[in-house]
């Protein structure tokens, strides 16, 4: 079980690599997928289009861990009690997650509560956002590895720099072009990759 951020300027490479690296690997997989682009994948659209309609697109992503995450998951307690379930979610992934996890709101309640109960849910969680200042913090905070396409801004730089203070520099030599990004690990020490360089298995996710 992980806790992805996935974060970066327009066009960085956010939603390709989060289709190509995690959602080719994992068929049991759910996209919320605001922008209707995960055609092919397994995914909920929500029909609440905008920021504006914040309340109504909170209930639609309620509605949507109701009726399709929680369900389809099987807890460790159940499957210590021999529940048998192979086909159930293993990765949910929040696309345009400042969407409906923004950093100056309350954190969604079925949105925390996946966050928390992810490990006894063996579920992988993957949120994808522009800016770190846009994300909901609590989000950024819990988030076992981040992967961090070009950025700039100096409120992003600075929100990087409190996490690793020698990252800056390397964050700001990244490519855009060549969609390079960095992650960082659980103790937010970092290495740059792309998505033909990424080892296999660096990143431990469900199986
Ligand atoms: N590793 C890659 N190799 C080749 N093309 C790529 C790669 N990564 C991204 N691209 C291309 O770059 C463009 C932008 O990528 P993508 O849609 O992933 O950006 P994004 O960071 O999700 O942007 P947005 O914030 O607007 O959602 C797309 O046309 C995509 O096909
Ligand atoms: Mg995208």
């Amino acid at each position: 079980m992980v806790k992805i951020a996935v974060l970066g300027l327009q066009g960085s490479g956010k939603s390709y690599f989060t289709r190509e690296y995690f959602l080719r690997s994992q068929p049991y997989h759910l996209v919320i997928d605001p922008m209707d682009e995960y055609d092919g994948f397994t995914r909920y659209v929500p029909h609440t289009k905008f920021m504006e309609n914040y309340d109504s697109l909170n209930q639609e992503i309620a509605l949507i861990h109701r009726k399709l995450v929680w369900p389809n998951i099987l807890t460790l307690e159940k499957q210590a009690k021999g529940h048998n379930k192979p086909k159930r979610l293993r990765m949910l992934v929040y696309e345009e997650a400042d969407m409906y996890m923004p950093s100056q709101r309350l954190l969604n309640a079925s949105i925390r509560r996946t966050y928390i109960q992810c490990r006894h849910m063996q579920l992988d969680l993957i949120a994808v956002s522009r800016r770190p200042t846009d994300l909901n913090t609590y989000v950024m905070d819990v988030a076992d590895y981040l992967i961090v396409f070009k950025i700039s801004g100096a409120n992003a730089l600075k929100t990087l720099r409190n996490m690793n203070a020698d990252c800056v520099d390397a964050v700001r030599r990244l490519s855009y072009d060549k969609h390079e990004f960095i992650l960082f690990d659980r103790d937010r020490s970092f290495e740059q990759y792309t998505l033909d360089t990424i080892p296999d298995g660096i990143i431990k996710m469900e199986k």
